[in-house]
């Protein structure tokens, strides 16, 4: 068994007061919709969340235009024969349409790129769990070697537990263009679609942290009345 290679890639919402970058979340947007998607579903994500203020925050016109892109199975369409229609904002993408690829909702958030040492996670406590650097590293690790069997082609691949993976490289730079200058080389693409997918995985986030935040400091000025209650109720007996 070979050690899969993980890159701690920085991502701006890590940290404690970490925060999804919008601009990246549309650009990594564009290369799931534009690549991924083609044999990748995100059944558990509504449509209609990529105009979410905290997401890609895409105003009404581009969300329904955007569902529009999709065409999802209806059973309700053709006298309850069923039938595909284009989505609206109010369905969830399409689920996979190729069967052993499996739905990315979740993916940021199954798989950790750090582990260890000797099973402790120390690794992860200190670094993160590594979904999304995972999934960056990924799309960055094909060696280009790719071999036949039982009749399935497999690509080498350094990140991927085992080495081998069925998945063709997805990405190779400059596979989708921006409006903006934003850079479209390998890396800087994996790392925008890796962002969108923790994004799925964790649409949250930022609130999350908010909370825990405001939790903190609670609890922090709890702290200091309560020394200073201490030091009164015991004041007369010292
Ligand atoms: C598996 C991401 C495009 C086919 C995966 C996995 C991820 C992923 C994270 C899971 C790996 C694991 O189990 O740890 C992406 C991204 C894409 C993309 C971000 C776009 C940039 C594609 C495309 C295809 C495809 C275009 C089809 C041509 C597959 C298949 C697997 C897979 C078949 C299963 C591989 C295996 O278990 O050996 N993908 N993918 N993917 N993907 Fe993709």
């Amino acid at each position: 068994h070979e050690e899969s290679h993980i890159t701690d890639y920085s991502f701006p919402f890590e940290g404690p007061f970490g925060t999804y970058d919008q601009a990246q979340l549309q650009r990594g947007m564009k290369v799931y919709t534009e690549v991924c998607s083609s044999c990748h579903g995100l059944k558990f994500v509504p449509i209609r969340s990529v105009g979410d203020e905290s997401g890609p925050n895409l105003p009404d016109a581009q969300v329904r235009a955007y569902a529009e892109f999709f065409e999802i199975w209806d059973p309700t369409m053709a006298d309850g024969q069923g039938d595909f229609r284009p989505a609206t904002p109010t369905d969830t993408f399409p689920e996979s349409s190729m069967a052993n690829a499996p739905d990315l909702s979740l993916m940021a958030k199954a798989r950790a790129g750090f582990h260890g040492p000797y099973g402790l996670g120390i690794n992860q406590f200190l670094k993160g769990m590594g979904g999304p650097e995972y999934i960056a590293s990924l799309m960055t690790g094909y060696t280009g070697e790719q071999r036949t069997q039982a009749g399935a082609t497999l690509y080498e691949n350094t990140a991927f537990p085992g080495g081998w993976i069925a998945m063709p490289p997805p990405l190779y730079g400059d596979d989708v263009s921006f409006d903006t200058d934003a850079p479209t080389d390998l890396e800087s693409l994996s790392k925008d679609v890796s962002a969108f997918l923790m994004w799925t995985a964790e649409p949250k986030l930022a609130a999350r942290k908010q909370a825990g935040f405001t939790g903190v400091l609670m609890l922090s000025v709890l702290a200091v009345l309560l020394y200073l209650t201490n030091k009164r109720i015991w004041a007369p007996i010292k």
